[in-house]
């Protein structure tokens, strides 16, 4: 787009949340020459097909996903058939299209019940505590073996919750924000001191950006994989206390039990993302929370 390139978006564009907050990213980005855009599921095969054949694509950035821990308990399937079904569907278009690197999004969660932090890409990630987790982890699996198999090259990220504005409304800044703005106590699940690497949206797009113009992996099999994160370590009861405060809002907070699935702390260990490609997640929580909060302020009324 801005380098003169052509970006063609696709998206399902489907209910998980209020689809008109998925409109307006949209409409923000159709004003960029160059960005055409498809109503598309991952799983429709011959739709999939079709599009590949007709862009001849280079690169694909595959972020699609049903995303969410908790809602992964009440809809499995939908987990499977978009993140595992879905995303072989895509895996087989790019080897088909002689795509050259694809880059897709993981999550922190496959590293479930690693007992130290912070995670490291060397640990086993073989102990998902969600099926949401289970089913980003499997993705991880499905793109190594077409590294293996059709030398399909890739790069998985291992985003750590990424906030900001724009972002989707069942993360924590969007619910807080909410109950904030409605003068209602704010829900917290479990003791509020589990441990969060909250990363501001651009430092995750320009790490994306990083991974995206360094190309595809050198090594054999051509099957990388990177913790995309910022490296300060925030309890959840913090960032509650910093968000308050950029919205100018008096708060009480409600104690829940903690659900299964969630995970005490995710924080990456970033070691790798600095060396190969000079990332360097450069936004202060306070920073990226007096954003969110003018952008709630704008959109949200
Ligand atoms: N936001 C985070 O903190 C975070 C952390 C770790 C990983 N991730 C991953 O990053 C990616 C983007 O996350 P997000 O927070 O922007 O989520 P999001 O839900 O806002 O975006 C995902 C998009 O995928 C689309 N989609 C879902 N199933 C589809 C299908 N079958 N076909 C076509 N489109 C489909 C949805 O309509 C949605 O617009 C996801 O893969 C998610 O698992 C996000």
């Amino acid at each position: 787009m801005s380098d003169g390139g052509e970006v063609v978006g696709l998206d399902n564009l489907n209910a998980y949340y209020d689809p008109a907050l998925k409109h307006a990213r949209l409409a923000r980005l159709r004003q960029h020459d160059g960005f055409s855009f498809h109503r598309l599921d991952l799983t429709d095969q011959h739709g999939m097909q079709a599009l590949f054949a007709k862009h001849r694509f280079r690169q694909v950035v595959h972020l699609a996903a049903q995303a969410g821990v908790r809602y992964s308990i009440d809809a499995p399937q939908q987990y499977i058939s978009s993140n595992i079904a879905g995303f072989c569907t895509l895996l087989e278009c790019c080897v088909q299209n002689g795509v050259r690197h694809l880059l897709y999004a993981s999550s922190s969660s496959v590293y479930g019940d690693t007992e130290e932090t912070p995670f490291s890409e060397k640990d086993a990630a073989d102990r998902p505590r969600s099926l949401y987790a289970a089913t980003k982890r499997a993705g991880e699996l499905l793109a190594y073996s077409h590294a293996c198999i059709h030398g399909l090259p890739s790069t998985g990220i291992r985003y750590f919750t990424v906030y900001g504005p724009w972002g989707r409304p069942d993360m924590a800044a969007m619910t807080f924000a909410e109950d904030l703005r409605a003068e209602r106590p704010l829900k917290v699940f479990g003791d509020g001191r589990q441990r969060r690497a909250f990363t501001y949206i651009d430092d995750a797009v320009m790490g994306t950006l990083a991974i995206l113009e360094r190309g595809a992996p050198a090594r054999q099999p051509a099957a990388a994989l990177y913790n995309l994160g910022s490296d300060q370590d925030v309890e959840l009861l913090e960032f509650i206390r910093i968000l308050a405060r950029e919205m100018r809002c008096e708060y009480e907070i409600e104690f829940h039990p903690e659900p299964p699935g969630e995970m005490r702390a995710t924080l990456p260990d970033i070691s790798a993302m600095r060396r190969d490609l000079g990332f360097e997640p450069g936004t202060e929580l306070k920073q990226g929370l007096r954003e969110f909060a003018r952008w709630f302020r704008e959109y949200c009324g």
